[in-house]
C-alpha cells in the first residue's frame, strides 16, 4: 500500500467527494502539483474543438498563455473570433479559427482540409466539443446527433489530421470524456439509439464510452508512430454547457462545483507537462490514470473495442484510417 496515494486511491472510491473541487483540491496539496504556467508551448501547434465555451475556453486561454499557436475550432464563427481576439498572442504566428459542426462529417471533413493547408504540423489535438441532447435528433446525413457530435465527427477529425500529427516528433491527442459514462454500457448493436426509450443522459454516457474505446484503440495503433491518445474526465465542473443541461443538477452541486480551471487542469497537464510524455492509452482524472470502468458489466474487451472501431469506420462511410495514412504524411 502506497500511504502517499492512500487518500487519493479512498476519494477515487467515491463519487461526490472525488467529482467535485473538494478532489481537486485534496489532489492538488497532496501531489503539490506545478501551475500549468510553468510548461512552455512555445512554437507548438494546439488544435481544440469546442473552444468558445466552458472548459474549451479555459484550456485555449491557458494553452495561449504558454505561447501555443492555436487552431480554434467551433461551430459559430462570430465566438470563435471573439474568443481568438481575446487570447494571448502566441510566441510565433497567429492563432487561427476554423469553422466546423462537428455532428457533420462534411463539416469536418472541410474544416480537416483548411486545417491541413493551414498547419502542416500539429502537436495537441484535443477533442474537447461535446452536447447532451434531450430528445432524440437524427442530422442531416441521418446519423444521432450525440453520437455524431462525440464520436463520428472527432473519429474523421482525428482520422484527416493524421498527416499533420505524424509531423509533430510526440504529437499527443487528448480527449474531454465524462465520469457519466462510468454508469453506462455501450450496445454495440445500438450505437446511435434506434432501440428502446430515447434518454438523453444515457445517450450522453454511451458516446463517452464510446469515445474512450476508441481513444484506447487509436492509442495501440498509433504507438509505433509516436502519436499518444488519452481520455480524461473533469469531473463536474461549473460550465454554461453544465448549467444547460443539468440545471437541477448544478444547482444542486452548486458551490461543490470545481471552476473552469479546475475542470480543465488535467487537458492541459496531459497536453503540455512533461511527466504526461510518453503516456498513452489511458483515462485520467486530476493528473492520475483511473479505472475505464466502475462496474463489470460496462467492460468492453479488446475484441469489442476494435468492433466498436469497425462500425464506427463503416458510418463514416471512410476507409479505414490506419490502412490511408503513413508516417510519410502522404496517402497509400
Ligand atoms: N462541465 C462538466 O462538468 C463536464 C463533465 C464531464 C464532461 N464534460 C465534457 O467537457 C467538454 C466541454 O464541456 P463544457 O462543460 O465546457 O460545455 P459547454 O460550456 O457547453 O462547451 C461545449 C463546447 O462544445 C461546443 N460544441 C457543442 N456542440 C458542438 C458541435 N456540434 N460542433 C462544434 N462544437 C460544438 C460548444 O460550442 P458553442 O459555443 O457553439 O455551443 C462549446 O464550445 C464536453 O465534451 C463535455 O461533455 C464536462
Amino acid at each position: 500500500m502506497d500511504l502517499r496515494t492512500l487518500p487519493d486511491d479512498l476519494a477515487e472510491l467515491t463519487v461526490v467527494p472525488s467529482f467535485t473541487s473538494a478532489g481537486y483540491r485534496l489532489r492538488r496539496a497532496l501531489y503539490a502539483w506545478d501551475d500549468p504556467a510553468a510548461w512552455s508551448l512555445a512554437g507548438r501547434v494546439v488544435v481544440i474543438t469546442g473552444p468558445t465555451s466552458g472548459l474549451g475556453r479555459e484550456t485555449a486561454s491557458s494553452l495561449a498563455e504558454m505561447g501555443a499557436r492555436l487552431v480554434l475550432v467551433g461551430r459559430d464563427a462570430a465566438k470563435l473570433d471573439a474568443v481568438r481576439a481575446s487570447l494571448a498572442p502566441p510566441a510565433d504566428g497567429a492563432h487561427r479559427s476554423v469553422v466546423a459542426d462537428m455532428a457533420s462529417l462534411a463539416s469536418v471533413r472541410r474544416a480537416a482540409a483548411e486545417i491541413l493547408a493551414l498547419e502542416p504540423r500539429i502537436d495537441v489535438l484535443i477533442d474537447n466539443a461535446g452536447t447532451m441532447v434531450p430528445a432524440r435528433e437524427v442530422t442531416e446525413e441521418g446519423h444521432e446527433r450525440t453520437f455524431a457530435t462525440m464520436v463520428l465527427g472527432p473519429f474523421v477529425l482525428v482520422s484527416r489530421l493524421l498527416p499533420a500529427l505524424d509531423v509533430a516528433p510526440s504529437a499527443r491527442i487528448v480527449a474531454v470524456t465524462s465520469g457519466g459514462m462510468y454508469a453506462q454500457a455501450l450496445p454495440l448493436d445500438d450505437l446511435e439509439y434506434e432501440h428502446g426509450t430515447y434518454d438523453g443522459t444515457r445517450a450522453y454516457a454511451r458516446a463517452k464510452r464510446a469515445q474512450v474505446a476508441l481513444v484506447r484503440e487509436w492509442a495501440t495503433r498509433l504507438r509505433a508512430r509516436g502519436i499518444t491518445a488519452n481520455a480524461m474526465h473533469p469531473g463536474w465542473a461549473d460550465t454554461p454547457g453544465l448549467e444547460a443541461s443539468l440545471p437541477g443538477f448544478h444547482r444542486l452541486v452548486g458551490q461543490w462545483l470545481r471552476t473552469p480551471a479546475q475542470g480543465a487542469d488535467t487537458i492541459l497537464w496531459l497536453a503540455a507537462s512533461p511527466e504526461a510524455r510518453g503516456q498513452t492509452g489511458r483515462l485520467f482524472l486530476d493528473r492520475r490514470a483511473r479505472p475505464f470502468d466502475r462496474l463489470p458489466s460496462t467492460r468492453l474487451d479488446r475484441v469489442a473495442r476494435a468492433e466498436l472501431w469497425d462500425r464506427v469506420v463503416r458510418l463514416t462511410g471512410e476507409p479505414d484510417p490506419m490502412a490511408r495514412t503513413r508516417r510519410s504524411g502522404g496517402q497509400a
